[in-house]
C-alpha cells in the first residue's frame, strides 16, 4: 500500500468513503503561546468523544508534533508523508483505540514550518472526503497566529482557546482572537484556563480575558471552565496515556470530564460545515490565510 502511486491511492480512497452525507462535527484547540497545555487537552477530549463516536484527532503541529506521544502510538506514517511522499491522508491515519484514529504531525522533523497553498488545497480535498466517516474531528493546533493554524481556526465550526494565568498567555490568546474575529467574525470562540492554583485565579484570569476581549474586539469569548495544575497531568505524559484514561479521579482529571462532556454537547447540536469542506472552499485555506495576513497587519 506504501509503494502504490498517490493518485491510485487518491481514487481508492475516494471510492472508499461515503460520498456526502453528514460530516464530522469539528474543534480547533489554539493558543497565543505555546505549551499552555493544549496536546494535553486535546488527548484527552479525543479520548471522551471516541467514547461517543467515531473521532479523527488531526496534530496540526507539523514536524514538531507530541499528539501521538500523548495516545502512547507511533506512527508509522504522518503528515510529514502526505507532503513529501504524496501519501494521502487515509494512508497515513494511526488506530489509538476503539474509536479513535489520528493524523499524526510527524516529529523531529523542524524544516516542516507549515503547508504549501498546494498542500493545503490537497489536505482540504482529502480531509472533505474523510470527515464523512467521522462523527468528531479534533485539531490539536501549532502556538501562534501562522497562517495555517489561522486557516484550521476559520474553518472549523468552533475555535477553543487554551490560556492560562499568565499574562504573556493572556496577551498572547487575545492576539490570536483579534486575528480570528477579523478572519471568522460570526464565529463563537470558546476559551477554557489552565493551571490554575484555585478557583479565584480561574475566575480572575477568565473575567480578565472576557472584559479585554469584548471592550477592545467587541466579541466574548465563552468560558467552558478551568483545570488546575495538577502533578498528575506530568504523570500521565510520562505514561504516554491521555489524562482522563490514565488519571480520570485527579483534580484535573475531573476537571477535563466536565470540560469533555460540554464540548460534545456543543459538538452533537451544531450543524457540521465540515473542516475540510470549508477550507476547499477556500481554495485549501488560502482566502482564510489572506484575511488572516491582513488581519496581522491591521
Ligand atoms: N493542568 C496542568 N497541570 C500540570 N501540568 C500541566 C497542565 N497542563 C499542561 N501541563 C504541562 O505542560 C506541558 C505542556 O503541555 P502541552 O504539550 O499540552 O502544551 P501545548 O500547548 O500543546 O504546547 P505546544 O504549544 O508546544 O504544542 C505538559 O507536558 C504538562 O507537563
Ligand atoms: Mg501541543
Amino acid at each position: 500500500m506504501k509503494n502504490e502511486p498517490s493518485r491510485a491511492r487518491s481514487s481508492r480512497l475516494k471510492s472508499a468513503l461515503p460520498i456526502g452525507g453528514v460530516r464530522a462535527a469539528s474543534l480547533c484547540i489554539a493558543s497565543g503561546k505555546g505549551g499552555v497545555g493544549k496536546s494535553v487537552l486535546s488527548a484527552s477530549l479525543a479520548a471522551y468523544l471516541a467514547t461517543r463516536g467515531r473521532t479523527l484527532l488531526v496534530d496540526a503541529d507539523l514536524g514538531m508534533g507530541n499528539a501521538h506521544i500523548l495516545q502512547g502510538v507511533q506512527p508509522s506514517s504522518s503528515l510529514v508523508d502526505f507532503i513529501e511522499r504524496g501519501d494521502t491522508v487515509g494512508d497515513i491515519r494511526t488506530r489509538c483505540g476503539e474509536g479513535l484514529d489520528l493524523l499524526a504531525g510527524g516529529s523531529g522533523v523542524p524544516h516542516m514550518a507549515g503547508l504549501k497553498r498546494e498542500d493545503r488545497a490537497r489536505l482540504a480535498a482529502q480531509l472533505a472526503e474523510l470527515e464523512v466517516a467521522y462523527q468528531f474531528l479534533v485539531v490539536d493546533s501549532a502556538a501562534g497566529i501562522s497562517n495555517q493554524t489561522m486557516a484550521f481556526g476559520a474553518a472549523a465550526d468552533r475555535l477553543l482557546l487554551v490560556v492560562t494565568p499568565d499574562v504573556t498567555s493572556m496577551t498572547d490568546a487575545y492576539g490570536f482572537l483579534k486575528v480570528h474575529s477579523q478572519v471568522r467574525p460570526a464565529g463563537e470562540a470558546l476559551f477554557v484556563v489552565n493551571r490554575v492554583i484555585d478557583e479565584a485565579q480561574a475566575y480572575q484570569t477568565a473575567a480578565r480575558f472576557k472584559e479585554v476581549s469584548q471592550r477592545f474586539l467587541g466579541v466574548e469569548p465563552r468560558w467552558l471552565g478551568f483545570i488546575p495544575d495538577d502533578p498528575a497531568v506530568g504523570a500521565s505524559v510520562n505514561q504516554r496515556r491521555p489524562l482522563l484514561l490514565a488519571e480520570p479521579s485527579s483534580l484535573a482529571g475531573r476537571s477535563l470530564i466536565g470540560i469533555s462532556a460540554q464540548i460534545f454537547s456543543e459538538l452533537e447540536c451544531l450543524c457540521p460545515r465540515g473542516l475540510g469542506r470549508s477550507m476547499h472552499a477556500v481554495s485549501g485555506g488560502e482566502a482564510l490565510s489572506d484575511a488572516a495576513r491582513a488581519a496581522q497587519r491591521s
